[in-house]
């Protein structure tokens, strides 16, 4: 079922204590709301995140995981781990992960379905690069992403799965796309779906926005029919700007 969904994607950010500190802000500030919250710190906070967020309606989910069950994949993290210490959602595909650790769309589609089929949910991350935007070829991309990597799946799969459109270029960089850039790849992509899957399925998948949304950004952005919620980086690390952007919605 579609829900509005806010995500923070810590990255590779805050050690144990701050970790800490954060979630005990994010949690003591926290609206009341209809809109699931997320947080997401590193795999080495993930265990004392969810303890410490034990009463809280926010869930921790994880950056990251490998696709085997298990085995000889030195510095990697499976899926029972994760369910093991009670997270249920795996952020796949993150641009950072393409771009710097070499994840193709045939890993992804690997991932997706291990997560899958321990039922974890997954939210799928793709997005375009700044060339393919000026080539005019961004939509072209994000079905080829969404394609490779999803259209596999059976349709029942699709309960489980929350989208991210994070074009590369808005990430980090303070440069956030349009609302209208955003509502136009949206529905780009419910239609996409629509015609591989059925129109139910497109109706019924909650897609996020990423990429340089702000307390100032945020409410316009989340305006749009299309846009379900957002995934939020840099702003996710302080709380007043987390929390301001939890209220946007
Ligand atoms: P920023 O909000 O820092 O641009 O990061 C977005 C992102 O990559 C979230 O996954």
């Amino acid at each position: 079922m579609r829900k509005k969904i806010v995500a923070g994607n810590w990255k590779m950010n805050k050690n144990m204590q701050e970790t800490e500190a954060l979630l005990s802000e994010v949690s003591a500030k926290l609206p009341d709301t209809s809109a699931t919250v997320m947080v997401s710190p590193t795999f080495v906070n993930l265990a004392s995140a969810v303890n410490q967020l034990e009463d809280s309606t926010i869930e921790v989910i994880a950056q990251n995981m490998h696709f085997a069950e298990s085995g000889a994949y030195t510095g990697e993290i499976s899926a029972d781990m994760l369910l093991n210490i009670g997270i249920n959602t795996v952020i796949l595909g993150h641009s950072e992960r393409r771009a710097y650790f070499g994840e193709t769309d045939e890993i992804l589609e690997k991932k997706v379905k291990a997560a899958l089929a321990k039922n974890m949910t997954v939210m799928f991350c793709f997005g375009e690069e700044l060339a393919d935007r000026k080539s005019d070829n961004h939509f072209s991309v994000v079905e080829s992403q969404l394609k490779n990597a999803l259209f596999g799946l059976d349709a029942s799969a699709w309960s489980s799965i929350i989208l991210a459109y994070e074009p590369v270029w808005a990430i980090g960089t303070g440069e956030t796309a349009s609302p209208e850039q955003a509502q136009e790849m949206h529905a780009f992509v419910r239609k996409t779906i629509a015609t591989a899957f059925d129109q139910t399925i497109a109706d019924n998948v909650s897609i996020l926005y990423g990429g340089s949304v702000k307390p100032s950004n945020a409410e316009e952005i989340f305006s749009k029919p299309d846009v379900d919620g957002g995934l939020i980086g840099g702003a996710a690390l302080v709380a007043d700007d987390f929390i301001a952007i939890v209220k946007a919605i």
